[in-house]
């Protein structure tokens, strides 16, 4: 595991969106993992920017996001669809045909789970997947559990997330209670795993994923034996993490 330290969130979000754009250049028509949330906001506006200069061409790449809220339909402004398009899709020049998220609104959860994951296997291998890191070691909606998830499945919200997420939403009570999720073999087998995380609130679960042992009780932990992982963080976010 490699570690990025830098100076506070915009630095961060710049080395980011570095390595992704590196990414699309080595491989134009690169199958990138995308995650939402507040942590990837900033990466995805310097990759916009990029975008802007003429550095960067989106129109082979394909993307798999990792999750979507049970219930809210593509247009609804909490939805992760929504959110994919608002913050990077609308902005660059992604054929949206070949961008995916997965249906919160399919009514049969295990039928949309396995089209998701079969939709995976079609575009091979994931080359960079772009992960956050929930406040109780969640990856995607991989909450904490006594076994790790393989696939894309339909998960219970803990409270945890939902109060983390309450912040998005008019009212507690308005926060999904499910969510359909990638699963861990999918994080795993992606060549390339990136996560972004910033701040104090995130400092200990940082070091419970990343000085701890490797358990489904902290979902991120997995990512340690991942062979090609990268974490950017901030100095906040990494301040429990000793000698660094
Ligand atoms: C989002 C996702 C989640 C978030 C995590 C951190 O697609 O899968 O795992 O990455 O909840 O969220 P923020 O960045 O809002 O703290």
């Amino acid at each position: 595991m490699r570690i990025i330290k830098t100076k506070d969130y915009d630095e961060l979000s710049c080395r980011a969106a570095d390595i992704i754009a590196a990414q699309v250049l080595l491989k134009p028509d690169c199958v990138l993992g995308l995650a939402t949330g507040s942590s990837p906001v900033g990466t995805y506006k310097e990759l916009i920017k990029k975008y802007k200069t003429g550095a960067l061409d989106f129109s082979k790449v394909k993307s798999v996001n990792l999750d979507e809220y049970v219930g809210l339909a593509p247009d609804h402004e909490q939805s992760y669809a929504y959110f994919m398009y608002e913050n990077l899709f609308a902005h660059i020049n992604i054929d949206l045909t070949n961008t995916n998220v997965p249906s919160g609104i399919a009514p049969d959860a295990a039928a949309e789970c396995a089209r998701y994951d079969a939709l995976i296997a079609s575009y091979g291998r994931i080359d960079l997947q772009l992960l956050g890191l929930g406040s109780n070691g969640h990856i995607g909606f991989n909450e904490p559990s006594d076994q790790f998830p393989t696939g894309t499945h339909q998960v219970a919200l803990t409270d945890s997330t939902i109060q983390a997420n309450k912040r998005f939403f008019k009212q507690e009570s308005a926060v999904p209670r499910h969510a359909r999720t990638m699963g861990i073999r999918d994080i795993m087998q992606a060549k390339r795993v990136l996560m972004v995380v910033s701040g104090t609130s995130k400092a200990e679960t940082v070091r419970t994923a990343f000085a701890g042992p490797v358990t489904p009780s902290v979902p991120a932990s997995v990512l340690q034996l991942h062979s090609n992982f990268t974490l950017v963080a901030d100095e906040a976010a990494l301040s429990l993490l000793l000698n660094l």
